[in-house]
């Protein structure tokens, strides 16, 4: 076969998990073909690795982390989790993925972070040939809501691994010594299988050690713990989560490679997720910055609520499903909220026609007025009006300023 020895080192390379060797191979193919004549060959190559680009940049890719980094037995539908000897509840949920588990919508720099240690497992020779291994402990925290436990399922569908939840709740018991035994069980299990291990809520166990309440179980039941993820790391990946990362005991926290704090998204993000979020309609630039500018300070789990309050009001109002239609459609919602932490959403909930004397007196506010009036369905010389009247300012500060 002509080429064979460019289509060997593309197999090298592919079995390797090696993109830039893989990359370097398929254009030597693609010369080669081309050089010989073959063009109709040379522009299939093109026409691959086109909508090979295409659907990444739609998709984030399957990293194919090998065997032999992870060890244990494949997990199938039909293993039995470990239970709880004395209640008999089951100490873990266990979860397959056919697909890629939607992802977070976080700030650049946790991104990073996150395609970081996706990207160490996508390279795991090269790591190991400079005598490192991926990082293979990642604790995250940050407040309710914000996409950490979608986080963990993202990674975990993305490395091919089944995920493997522990409720730490479920794991404590009130029978003394139990706790313990269980935390033990449990990682016996993950370390036998090929998986993910993540320890949701994770500071209902890691609490401070020197708690004077209950002093010695607790002390039994972190040291069993500590002792378990220090013997995990020759097995499997570890996420541990947590809302209060201030209750963990450092000693806990030295356990994780990685640490990634998820807060609150700014502008950008929330951007983002309201486009997610108000799916299947449509929205412009312009819709989004004004959700945005709105919702400042709210967690991912609220901008979805808010989102589909959003959608469910508009398709009752039958209003128009266009930018001023959703601008209408999120004032009712958030006249319907008992309390609103930015003064754009209160003004926005008591009247829109405050809320745009209000932004059009912002200077940080970012749109223009042309911009302002295709968001909200205003027309400029309106929003002119506003802007001088100054309706957000109350009449008798007004006659002050
Ligand atoms: N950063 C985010 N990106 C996308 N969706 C988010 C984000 N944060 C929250 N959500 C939405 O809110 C839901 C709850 O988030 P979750 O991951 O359970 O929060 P946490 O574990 O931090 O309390 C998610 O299933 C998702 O629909
Ligand atoms: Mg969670």
């Amino acid at each position: 076969m002509e080429h064979f020895a460019v289509v060997q080192s593309i197999i090298r390379a592919g079995l390797a998990g090696d993109r830039e060797a893989f990359d370097k191979q398929v254009g030597r193919l693609r010369a080669r073909l081309e050089k010989t004549g073959d063009k109709k060959s040379a522009a299939t190559i093109d026409r691959l690795l086109k909508s090979a680009t295409e659907t990444k940049d739609m998709q984030p890719s399957r990293v194919e982390v090998s065997r032999g980094q992870i060890r244990g037995e494949r997990l199938t539908p039909e293993t039995h989790p470990p239970l709880d000897r004395e209640t008999g509840a089951q100490l873990c949920s266990i979860e397959f993925f056919d697909s890629i588990a939607p992802s977070p919508i976080v700030d650049p720099g946790v991104e990073n972070t996150i395609e970081g240690v996706l990207a160490e497992w996508t390279n795991a020779t090269a790591l190991q040939d400079v005598g490192v291994e991926p990082t293979r402990s990642l604790l995250i925290f940050g407040p309710p809501g914000s996409g950490k436990t979608l986080t963990a399922r993202h990674l975990a569908s993305r490395l091919g691994l089944p995920l493997l939840t522990a409720r730490i709740d479920g794991l404590i018991s009130s029978f003394l010594g139990t706790t313990a035994r269980n935390i033990a069980n449990l990682f016996e299990f993950a370390n036998r299988y090929a998986c993910l291990l993540l320890l949701d809520e994770f500071d209902a166990i890691a609490k401070v050690r020197d708690d004077p309440q209950e002093i010695g179980e607790i002390k039994r039941v972190v040291n069993t713990l500590l002792q378990n993820l220090d013997n995990r790391r020759d097995y499997g990946i570890t996420i541990a989560i947590t809302n209060h990362d201030r209750l963990l005991d450092p000693a806990v926290w030295r356990r994780f490679e990685t640490q990634v704090h998820i807060g609150e998204p700014e502008l950008a993000a929330r951007g983002a997720m309201i486009e997610r979020f108000l799916q299947p309609l449509p929205t412009t630039k312009e819709t989004r910055e004004v959700f945005s500018h709105c919702l400042r300070g709210r967690s991912g789990a609220d901008v979805e609520r808010i989102c589909t309050s959003v959608k469910r009001a508009l398709a009752l109002s039958r209003d128009t499903h266009d930018a001023p239609g959703l601008f209408r459609a999120l004032s009712t919602v958030l006249s319907r909220m008992p309390s609103l932490e930015s003064d754009a959403a209160r003004f926005l909930a008591t009247d829109p026609d405050t809320y745009i004397s209000f932004v059009a007196n912002d200077p940080d506010f970012g749109l223009t007025q042309k911009s302002l009036a295709a968001a909200t369905g205003y027309n400029q010389s309106r929003i002119s009006d506003l802007k001088k009247m100054k309706k957000h300012i109350a009449p008798q500060e007004a006659a002050n300023a």
